[in-house]
């Protein structure tokens, strides 16, 4: 291993170590997340541990009940919900739905809250959720949660140094050209967002196609071409979502889209085109249901 590749991992792991106290997702993530790995898990065991939180119970149903399913207010129950949508989309919803409470804390600079965090990972959810509808895929709300927890290395970095975030932010801020932050990060912290949150994503056991999202989502075409997908859609969702300015895009120095990105998600300029016009009130959703 090329020594820079191991101090990197060791500055990663160090971090992951020393901020335990985010590393530890709430049990309850933690359970739904084991039951969304564990292939032989059933509808029985998924309801049982949402209803052991009555708040995130109802976080949920404000979900399956919103416009996004298209039955809006018809489901009165986690098992309806699993009845009407199926399993695996209520696993993701119920992740997405215990998540917000991770990206909380106060302006750090002018420019950069966690706050902004949360929205700049709803909306780009939500577009990576649109563009997954326009593709046809069948796993749509998988497609929002990679989206909503792609830069979540930057609440590993706020936890883990946040002066060292601001010197970030600043140094991105004050670059001569357009600039994304990841040269600055590595210069600074030693490694990137992408680093921290594919360890954690690892250390929380989140589905390896996550942890690939999380880690390649600026450079999805240095990934295996049979792993790219969701990792470029990604980052089609978060260009779209910087063009609309939706909270923090400080990790991106230009809202063009490459043409190998369009061709590898065999999509088209229309295709995007759709998904850019339906996403102003697709947030305006998300917000509603799990701002
Ligand atoms: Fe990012
Ligand atoms: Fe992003």
């Amino acid at each position: 291993m090329p020594v820079e590749t191991a101090a990197r991992e060791q500055i990663v792991a160090h971090a992951i170590r020393e901020i335990s106290h985010i590393a530890t997702l709430p049990e309850i993530t933690l359970k739904i997340v084991s039951i969304v790995e564990d292939p032989s898990s059933t509808a029985q065991d998924l309801h049982t541990v949402i209803s052991k939180d009555p708040a995130l119970c109802t976080r949920v149903l404000k979900v399956v009940n919103s416009a996004f399913y298209g039955l809006p207010g018809q489901i009165g129950s986690i098992n309806r919900a699993i009845v009407l949508l199926g399993l695996n989309a209520v696993k993701n919803i119920a992740i997405a739905a215990s998540l917000a409470k991770l990206f909380k804390g106060g302006s750090l600079t002018p420019n950069f809250s966690a706050k902004d965090l949360w929205a700049h990972s709803l909306a780009t959810g939500t577009a990576t959720r649109l563009l997954a509808e326009q593709m046809k895929l069948a796993l749509i709300d998988e497609a929002f949660v990679a989206g909503l927890i792609h830069d979540i290395g930057i609440m590993v970095q706020l936890q883990w140094d946040r002066s060292k975030l601001v010197e970030v932010l600043e140094k991105t801020a004050a670059a001569p050209q357009p600039a994304d932050m990841l040269a600055f990060e590595l210069a600074v912290f030693g490694a990137t967002h992408q680093d921290f949150g594919a360890a954690l994503s690892e250390k929380w056991k989140f589905p390896k196609s996550f942890t690939t999202v999380i880690g390649h989502h600026h450079n999805p075409m240095e990934l295996p071409p049979e792993q790219r997908t969701l990792a470029a859609m990604v980052f089609v969702a978060d260009r779209l979502t910087a063009e609309i300015k939706a909270g923090f895009l400080a990790d991106i120095a230009n809202i063009e889209i490459p043409a190998e990105i369009v061709e590898t998600l065999n999509i088209t300029a229309e295709d995007i085109a759709v998904v850019r016009a339906k996403l102003p009130d697709a947030i305006r959703l998300s917000e509603t249901v799990l701002g």
